[in-house]
């Protein structure tokens, strides 16, 4: 037996794929474009491994996908791929409208063609995994419930109406073909291998490296945090035992207001590194202008997927960030690859253009 993992060069997906392995022995095929968040150093201690097969491709691209589905035949697909970072969607629409729909799309397609042509007891047994995000929910107010897999999709960004779209192609699939799909919903992660273009690694990366730390307006838009490796449990949970057709969300009740994060960032690199002139790394921080159409808050209600699979985050958020803060000092070198190149020209980019 065989999984298809698309996009698992990437922060979410190479976790997953490190996990998988050292929990089973079915090989992973794992089809990535290596764009600028693809990284397969994150996968090098899988290079003698003959149980990962690393392919370089668009997950658009037709030929190449039905040529992978019929030579490793996978009993499961698992699509991580997908443009991720809300900024750069909003700087530039269409790689997020590529990939994130026509790509799901073409995939889609070239599942549907695999999955027709299988024997009957493959046929059951085949599942479609599409990983989705709390984002397509929108925005909550303060006193509002968070996000159940009942509420309407209200998508704000570029970046998460392309993936609203992806996720009802999905839904579509089963709907109209019968393809045996599951959707889930996640809010946000944190942990290892994360591209330091999102909060929690950039503000770690920023302060060692005494720049400032951009908080986007004040700082009160509340996420909910999730460990990378929480994530990963969740997906395999659904994957084993998830209703076929069915969402689930996934979600840590970790619900802060990013000033209050990076000040526990501040705090534990302050413990662990502290600085030569004894200050603390919060002196860094700076207000910058915030992010057009800035969603306020998510949160995620994961009871159905506690109570219908049994799963519960492993991490509270004080563990999962001390391990996070940890990993980024024990890897300088990580940090510096990623760093290199078009990182510079977006980091230019995007924190001129708010006043950073
Ligand atoms: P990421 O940006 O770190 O990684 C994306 C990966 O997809 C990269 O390896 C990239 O090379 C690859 N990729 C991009 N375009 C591709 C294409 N056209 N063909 C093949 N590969 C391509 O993203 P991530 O944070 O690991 O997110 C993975 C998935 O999880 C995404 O679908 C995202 O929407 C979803 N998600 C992310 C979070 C989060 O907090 N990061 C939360 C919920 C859901
Ligand atoms: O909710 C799940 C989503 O979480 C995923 O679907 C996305 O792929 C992932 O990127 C993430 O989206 P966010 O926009 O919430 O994550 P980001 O790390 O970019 O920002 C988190 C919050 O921090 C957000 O309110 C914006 C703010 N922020 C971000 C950056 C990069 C800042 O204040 N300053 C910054 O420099």
């Amino acid at each position: 037996m065989t999984i298809l993992v698309t996009g698992g060069a990437g922060f979410i997906g190479s976790n997953f794929v490190l996990d998988w392995l050292a929990l089973s022995d079915e090989p992973v095929v794992n089809l990535d474009k290596l764009t600028y968040a693809g990284n397969l150093t994150n996968l090098t201690c899988l290079d003698d491994d003959a149980r990962h097969v690393f392919v370089q491709g668009d997950l658009g691209d037709r030929a190449l996908a039905d040529r992978l589905l019929a030579k490793y035949r996978p009993r499961a697909v698992v699509n991580f791929a997908a443009e991720s970072h809300v900024d750069r969607s909003i700087h530039g629409p269409e790689d997020f409208v590529q990939t994130n729909i026509v790509g799901t799309f073409r995939l889609l397609e070239a599942v549907r063609a695999y999955w027709g042509s299988l024997p009957e007891a493959e046929k059951v047994a085949f599942r479609f995994l599409h990983i989705s995000t709390d984002e397509v929910y929108g925005t909550l107010s303060k006193d509002d419930p968070p996000f159940a897999e009942t509420n309407a999709n209200e998508p704000n960004s570029p970046y998460s109406a392309s993936k609203a779209a992806s996720d009802h192609l999905v839904r579509a699939w089963h709907h109209t073909y019968g393809l045996p799909v599951l959707t889930t919903n996640c809010s946000n992660n944190y942990g290892p291998f994360h591209f330091p273009e999102k909060l929690i690694p950039l503000m770690i990366v920023n302060a060692l490296a005494g720049k400032p730390l951009p908080v986007y307006g004040d700082g009160m838009q509340v996420r909910d945090w999730l460990y990378v490796k929480d994530h990963c449990s969740a997906i395999r949970r659904v994957l084993k035992g998830g209703r076929l057709g069915e969402t689930y969300n996934i979600g840590g009740w970790n619900e802060k207001p990013n000033i209050e994060i990076v000040h526990t960032v501040c705090a534990l690199l302050d413990e662990l590194c502290p600085k030569a002139d004894g200050r603390s790394y919060k002196t860094q921080i700076t207000h910058v202008q915030d992010r057009p159409g800035h969603d306020r808050r998510y949160a995620i209600d994961a009871r159905k997927i506690e109570r219908e699979l049994g799963w519960k985050p492993a991490e509270t958020f004080e563990t999962g960030i001390r391990k996070t803060v940890q990993w980024y000092l024990d890897h300088p070198e990580w940090v510096a690859n990623v760093q290199r190149g078009t990182y510079r020209k977006w980091v230019a980019k995007q924190y001129k253009e708010t006043n950073e």
